[in-house]
């Protein structure tokens, strides 16, 4: 496949017309290639068996999802590796919501839910269909050497009735005249990724600090996490702490617990 813009924004861009999963490609890539540059991308429109957060699966029928990899061999910035997976929340979102723009979607509303779904809420969904629509997942893994790769799957064209939960959607489906070419939706995102990331490496810590702030849908909210020991917090999710972790409010006396992984239930 053609993907000339995006081209333009990376090192390297691999597309592939079928594998497993593009994370996994890429960790072989790199296995394979000590030197592979940094912000090499691989992407497909077919992946068989996408890896999704705490060891789920990731269901993307072919040719209606776009799924891809970055490699980020270097740290560009001041701040823990453990925003990467919050920024790149952010640049989806952020991606995404011009697309939507564009297509004049002005009643379909983006926010990313801790630590980086990006979600979907139209203006006049009721209330009790709870926070939103997931349109875009993300996982990011650390290789040994320290490098990242970034891992998102976004649904582009899914109907309603090949959506993968009953709490999916699809950027098609969010707004009929939104582009949802590969290569429009990818430099989108990359575009958005890449500039996080230089403002980073340029010391503006505090912009992408506030960006990844403003552009979540959890703070502010009552939230219930579940975490990977089966223990449940509920609470106000308030702030993020230094290293990314989700801050909860949880007693009147203003007591808070920190969660660093885990799944966030937003409850109203
Ligand atoms: C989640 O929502 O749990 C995260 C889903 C992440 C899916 C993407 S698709 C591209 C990359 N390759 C994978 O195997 N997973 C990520």
């Amino acid at each position: 496949m053609q993907l000339p813009c995006s081209q333009q924004l990376t090192s390297e861009l691999i597309w592939l017309d079928e594998t497993q999963s593009t994370n996994t490609a890429m960790r072989e890539l790199v296995a394979d290639h000590a030197d592979q540059a940094n912000r090499t991308v691989i992407a497909t429109d077919n992946q068989s068996a996408g890896r999704g957060r705490l060891g789920r699966e990731w269901v993307a029928p072919a040719g209606k999802t776009l799924a891809f990899s970055v490699l980020l061999r270097k740290r560009e910035h001041a701040l823990p590796a453990s925003w990467l997976p919050l920024i790149a929340g952010s640049a989806v979102r952020r991606g995404l919501a011009r697309l939507l723009l564009e297509a004049d979607a002005s009643d379909v509303a983006l926010g990313v839910k801790w630590p980086n779904d990006v979600l979907a809420r139209t203006l006049g969904q009721a209330r009790d269909e709870g926070s939103g629509r997931k349109v875009s997942g993300i996982l990011t893994e650390m290789l040994g050497d320290g490098s990242v790769i970034v891992g998102v799957g976004i649904n582009l064209t899914l109907s309603k009735a090949e959506l993968p939960t009953d709490t999916a959607t699809s950027l098609g489906l969010l707004a009929a005249d939104a582009n949802t070419e590969i290569d429009v939706v990818l430099s989108a995102v990359l575009t958005e990724l890449f500039a996080l990331l230089e403002a980073l490496a340029a010391g503006e810590v505090e912009y992408v600090r506030d960006t990844v702030t403003s552009d979540s849908s959890t703070l502010g909210t009552q939230v219930r996490a579940h975490m990977p020991n089966g223990q449940i917090i509920e609470g106000r999710a308030v702030r993020l702490a230094d290293d990314g972790a989700l801050v909860i409010e949880v007693g009147a006396d203003g007591s808070q617990q920190v969660v660093a992984a885990g799944d966030i239930e937003h409850l109203r």
